[in-house]
């Protein structure tokens, strides 16, 4: 099974700007309890590479592009996100980089959980071994 999953989101156009519409739903998979945004990205930043033991999260390019790596501990998938009206699940223990930003990129995250730093695992081979033990 593929570790990408997207959701779609509506997108409203309008001959004067879009409108994409982000609420609480079976789409998102759980209750929304934070929204944080990445923004004026430096060029050849890389973001995340960490994963999370309970946050589950979903990621929306609001505007630009980016490339997302997730990885289980088996496998690695990329996928770049660059569409508004377009999220990438995110569930628990996924180990997560960000790349490729474009100078435009602004990156939004729904998140389950409020900020807890304990809850992130940023050490790749302590990930490795919370996934295979
Ligand atoms: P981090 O999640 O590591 O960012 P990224 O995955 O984009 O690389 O967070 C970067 C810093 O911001 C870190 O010091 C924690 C802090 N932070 C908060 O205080 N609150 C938040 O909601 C988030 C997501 C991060």
């Amino acid at each position: 099974m593929s570790l990408i999953r997207l959701v779609e989101f509506p997108v409203i156009p309008h001959e004067t700007g879009s409108l994409s519409v982000y609420e609480q739903s079976d789409k998102i998979g759980f209750d929304i309890k934070r929204i944080y945004c990445l923004t004026r990205l430096a060029l050849g930043a890389a973001r995340g590479s960490h994963a999370h033991r309970a946050l589950r999260q979903v990621a929306v390019c609001l505007s630009g592009s980016c490339r997302f790596i997730l990885d289980d501990g088996k496998t690695r998938e990329d996928v770049v996100l660059d569409n508004p009206g377009i999220g990438l699940h995110i569930g628990t223990y996924i180990w997560r980089e960000m790349k490729d930003f474009s100078s435009d990129c602004v990156l939004m995250v729904i998140a389950s959980e409020l900020y807890s730093e304990p809850d992130y695992i940023r050490d790749y081979d302590e990930f490795l071994q919370v996934v295979k033990a």
